[in-house]
């Protein structure tokens, strides 16, 4: 089991990652879940019915109480104003009070979820997470909660860290091929911002099911080391944090443009990234074809490049404008000097289309 260490301005915590691991990391937490008046897990229904009996073992092993069992919806449409109030409701019903404690058993959505209610119930009361998908080495670490309102993604959040976060990725194996592809692009992200070399030997890999368990282990133990140290000198994002939204200005310009639902976050990511290091290459000192090379690569990977031809630049640029990171209708882009340093940087307008129009060109070789 690897452990990383969590240190921000409000908490320290850890990290444990590793294949059926549940049993030894809850032992370290055995008195904290003991001294609690009531532990609930909140659990995506999918994860439920796949992965419940692997924590409730190991859990109710050592509780002399019974544990609450709240399941969520799936995915994505747990983040919303209802759940969190159905969730607060259960809380109230089982007379749940400061002493207790939460659990979030599922993939990003249910992390953001349960960690916002966690963070408001009661004024706050401590939570652990329990991630179950590739992305979720990323939103699970750092203290990000939010729900989302009909007006845009994760409007209504805080900033509230868990008490620990448990990474057991056997889990990870019963993930749709579209959900491996969504978190990975994210683990490509803080290879792109931290590390040539790692990003060399992820990008040599000719396809993802080639990726042994033990190399998944291991790029995700990196990748949660990279968020850590970004997350300790920044954790409320004034400064190097921005640099984790690698690609998101435009792959969020996607996302919002395609549905959400019909393409995952990460896939949208992943395009993104292209663009920025495509900007990157024009703007900044970024070695000429590092974008192309991440583009081929990406394209054995799986991941398509369709939503570039079939959105147009004027549909995207509104987005882009709205992004949180916008201020006055510029564009915020976060580029890289080289693989390895990123930066901020105010993009024109006739940069990103030129871009655009240049990926249009690269994909419908791809997609003819
Ligand atoms: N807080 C942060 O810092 C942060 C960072 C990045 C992303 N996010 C958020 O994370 C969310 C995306 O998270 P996600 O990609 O994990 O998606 P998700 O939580 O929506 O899960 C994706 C799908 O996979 C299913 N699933 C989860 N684990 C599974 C497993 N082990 N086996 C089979 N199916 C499983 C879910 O039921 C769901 O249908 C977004 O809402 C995004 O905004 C938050
Ligand atoms: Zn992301």
């Amino acid at each position: 089991m690897h452990t990383i260490s969590i240190d921000t301005e409000s908490k320290s915590y850890k990290v444990h990652v590793g294949s059926f691991i549940y049993e030894p990391a809850l032992a370290l937490y055995e008195k904290q879940i003991k001294h609690a008046d009531h532990v609930v897990i909140f659990v995506d229904e999918a994860v439920a019915n796949l992965h419940l009996d692997k924590l409730l073992k190991p859990l109710q092993s050592f509780l002399d109480t019974s544990v609450h069992i709240c399941r969520l919806p799936a995915g994505e449409s747990s983040k919303s104003m209802e759940t969190f109030m159905a969730c607060q409701s259960f809380l109230l019903e089982k007379g749940c009070t400061r002493k207790s404690i939460l659990f979030a058993f599922g993939g990003g959505a249910c992390g953001d979820v349960v960690g916002f209610v966690a963070s408001t119930f009661m004024r706050g009361i401590p939570f652990i997470q329990l991630p179950t998908t590739i992305l979720a080495h990323d939103s699970a670490v750092g203290g990000k909660t939010a729900v989302n309102h009909p007006q845009g993604k994760n409007m209504i959040g805080s900033f509230y860290q868990p008490e620990a976060v448990i990474f057991d990725i056997s889990t990870l194996a019963t993930l749709p091929n579209q959900q491996v592809l969504s978190g990975m692009a994210e683990v490509i992200k803080h290879a792109l911002i931290s590390d040539k070399n790692w990003l060399e030997d992820l990008l040599s890999y000719q396809s993802l099911e080639n990726i042994s368990e033990e190399q998944k282990l291991s790029f995700l133990v990196k990748g949660i080391q990279v968020k850590a140290d970004i997350v300790k000198a920044d954790e409320f994002e004034q400064s190097v944090r921005k640099y984790l939204n690698l690609g998101h200005t435009y792959g969020h310009a996607i996302e919002a443009s395609v549905g959400y639902g019909n393409i995952t976050h990460g896939e949208s990511v992943a395009i993104g990234l292209v663009i920025s290091l495509q900007l990157s290459e024009k703007l900044m000192s970024l070695k000429e074809g590092t974008a192309k090379k991440l583009f081929n690569a990406l394209n054995a990977f799986g991941y398509s490049f369709e939503p570039v031809l079939k959105q147009e630049i004027d549909q995207l640029i509104p987005y882009m404008k709205r992004d949180k990171k916008a201020s006055f209708g510029d564009l915020h882009f976060v580029l890289l000097e080289q693989i390895g340093k990123p930066c901020m940087k105010i993009v024109p307008v006739e940069e990103v289309v030129r871009a655009h129009e240049q990926l249009r060109k690269w994909s419908k070789e791809v997609h003819k």
